[in-house]
């Protein structure tokens, strides 16, 4: 089940999202539709005079950030990033997220992993109570091992499916590698089929992300609501 999320929505969470940049940042940005109404606020901004320097998570978030004229870095020549601001696809009340079915899944960990604050910006639709209730878990692949990691994956009790592009063959990351989107019935414990699924050979990462988010902000029906990780 997939449902649109309200640009109206995405447009506000990204304009909350915005009071935790200050001039001088470095950011991280995400991939995606919250991601990019983020980057169109921040252009916006920074059109006004504010300064930051932002990393990005593919190729098309690098597009949008140049095309309004922002000043992009890569990962290698800055010090530190600041915050780094993307969208999920599933949001658990411990803020454990899904993540990748832009496809961008393993830069948007590197990124997100770097910085010091991640904050994930959303819609309701995307709060679930555990991962894969409403999309399958996406998958990075090396292509050589594809069929190997589709077997073992439904061995594990997962659906497995290689994500296609709309033309037909097989979708390419920005690593140049493949995508299997692995559809489970909720899971209980995230951790641990995270841990399963990395064991197989050939894969490159998930799109489970596990204790990283600091913030989740959730647009809704003109109101921004503020989720916290628990505390440990
Ligand atoms: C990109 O690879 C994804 O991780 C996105 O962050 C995620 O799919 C959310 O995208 P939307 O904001 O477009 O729903």
């Amino acid at each position: 089940m997939t449902m649109a999320p309200d640009p109206r929505d995405l447009d506000l969470v990204a304009r909350h999202a915005l009071r935790m940049v200050a001039d001088g940042m470095t950011l991280g940005l995400g991939t995606g539709r919250a991601a990019e109404a983020f980057i169109h606020a921040l252009g916006a901004r920074a059109r006004a005079g504010l300064r930051v320097r932002v990393v990005v998570t593919s190729t098309r978030s690098d597009e949008l950030a140049r095309r309004l004229n922002l000043d992009v870095a890569s990962l290698a020549d800055i010090d530190r990033l600041d915050v780094a601001f993307d969208g999920a696809d599933e949001v658990t009340p411990s803020l454990a997220l899904t993540k990748g079915l832009g496809g961008a899944l393993l830069r948007e960990r590197v990124v997100a992993f770097e910085a010091e604050r991640f904050v994930v910006l959303v819609t309701p639709e995307k709060l679930v109570d555990r991962l894969a209730t409403r999309t399958p878990i996406p998958v990075e692949v090396v292509p050589f091992a594809n069929l190997l990691v589709l077997r073992l994956l439904a061995e594990l009790g997962a659906r497995p499916v290689l994500r296609r592009r709309p033309e037909g063959g097989p979708f390419v990351t920005d690593n140049q590698n493949w995508i299997i989107d692995a559809a489970f019935d909720p899971l209980d414990d995230p951790a641990a089929v995270d841990g399963q699924v990395r064991k197989i050979p050939g894969v490159v990462d998930t799109g489970i992300f596990l204790d990283m988010a600091s913030l989740v902000l959730v647009g809704d029906g003109g109101v921004v609501r503020e989720l916290r990780p628990p505390r440990v």
